[in-house]
């Protein structure tokens, strides 16, 4: 997707060029799974697959949108957004609830048109509506007169998820989009929103590997992970699982019931992965950090319990390539993604042998793809 793709849209509904392009990205999370709303580490970047907004100011209180993805137009006013009620989980929903969002922050709106289009897949764990969010946000900072502050920003879009669309998400898919940056990962404090970009090691590709398949059903078995993640951090005395140390754990967890026990054993032990994942990024050990990977996919799939068959068999057959430094489950889970990383001289051969193998091995037909880090939310 590209900025020329965008104009080239806007030029063909409203024979005229944009004011304005915002650009807002898809994420991949390396490591740091289910660790968000356990105020625990994330380390996400954010992708070059984006959702594009081209568009102009208006003045009035309507803002009018035309989605090129869904061949769909939808228009909604700003005077009544405060009592407008949500009607589903439509593209549209996430546009309105991030402009409810906006508004009940006190922040002043002024309507504009335009069309939004994108290439993140949807569904597929890529956060395409994190995306959306950010970049309906871009397109209102661009006609108003308060500042632009991306941590404020991805909460408030967070709040649009939870409040509006009503999806329980955590705060990772919306700071990432908001915070990216060229080249390098977020290593994300999900309590203090405190982030620390990490530079990409040399030499290796980020492959995200698309099984294809995708679960229904993903909110309910979330909402249910969360509420697990709960117990365990009461039966602790905490607020929430990040303040549980791998020490604390070992010696008291043979008291708590198995299921809670193995949702805290992921949480804990991936929190203390992802802190040492940032640190080999920062020692270029592209090794170190793919063991670190697929030692995440194992706790997801045995103690987390959010793989899926396809899933573990886009691990496998990732991690049986000779230029694969390590490979892991990727978002919520259940469905989607996978992501590898790779020796970037052999990444073509990677791609190739890695999909033959997943579909001689499940019959499914999935999408690999190289991935570069890019910037966050931004005015192109
Ligand atoms: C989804 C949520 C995130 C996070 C991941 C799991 O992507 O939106 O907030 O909880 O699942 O790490």
């Amino acid at each position: 997707m590209t900025l020329e793709r965008a104009v080239a849209a806007f030029a063909n509904r409203y024979d005229d060029s944009p004011e304005w392009v915002v650009r807002a990205p898809g994420r991949v999370n390396l490591i740091g799974e289910h660790t968000d709303y356990n105020d625990g580490f994330v380390m996400p970047m954010s992708i070059d697959r984006a959702v594009f907004i081209a568009g102009r100011n208006t003045g009035g209180d309507l803002v009018r949108i035309h989605s090129v993805d869904f061949g769909e137009e939808s228009s909604f006013s700003l005077n009544d957004v405060a009592e407008l009620a949500p009607a589903g989980d439509g593209w549209l929903e996430y546009v309105k609830g991030t402009a409810w969002a906006l508004a009940d922050s006190g922040r002043s709106l002024a309507g504009w048109e335009g069309v939004l289009l994108g290439d993140v897949p949807v569904g597929a764990g890529l956060s395409s509506s994190a995306a959306v969010e950010l970049a309906v946000a871009r397109a209102f900072h661009r006609g108003a007169d308060w500042s632009w502050d991306a941590a404020a920003m991805a909460q408030l879009c967070q709040r649009a998820e939870n409040s509006w669309v009503g999806v329980n998400c955590g705060i990772m898919d919306q700071m990432i989009s908001a915070c990216g940056k060229d080249g390098h990962a977020l290593l994300l404090d999900c309590r203090s929103l405190q982030g620390q970009h990490v530079p990409l090691p040399d030499g290796v590709d980020v492959v995200v590997l698309d099984t294809s398949t995708r679960r229904g059903l993903v909110d309910s078995a979330y909402n249910e992970r969360r509420a697990q993640c709960e117990v365990a951090a009461c039966f602790f005395s905490v607020g929430a699982l990040r303040d549980v140390d791998e020490e604390t754990f070992a010696n008291r967890m043979h008291a708590l019931d198995e299921t809670p026990r193995r949702r805290a054993r992921h949480v804990i032990s991936e929190n203390a992965r992802t802190e040492r994942a940032a640190e080999a990024m920062r020692q270029g050990d592209a090794r170190a950090l793919g063991l670190l990977l697929n030692e995440s996919h194992m706790s997801l799939r045995d103690d987390f319990s959010v793989s899926s068959e396809a899933l573990d068999a886009m691990v496998e057959c990732a991690q049986d390539q000779a230029s694969c430094h390590g490979a892991r489950m990727t978002g919520a889970g259940f469905g989607g993604c996978a992501v590898a990383l790779v020796d970037a001289d052999h990444t073509a051969s990677f791609v190739e042998d890695t999909a033959q193998a997943y579909s001689t091995r499940t019959g499914h037909d999935p999408s690999l793809y190289l991935c570069r880090a890019t910037e966050g939310a931004e005015v192109l």
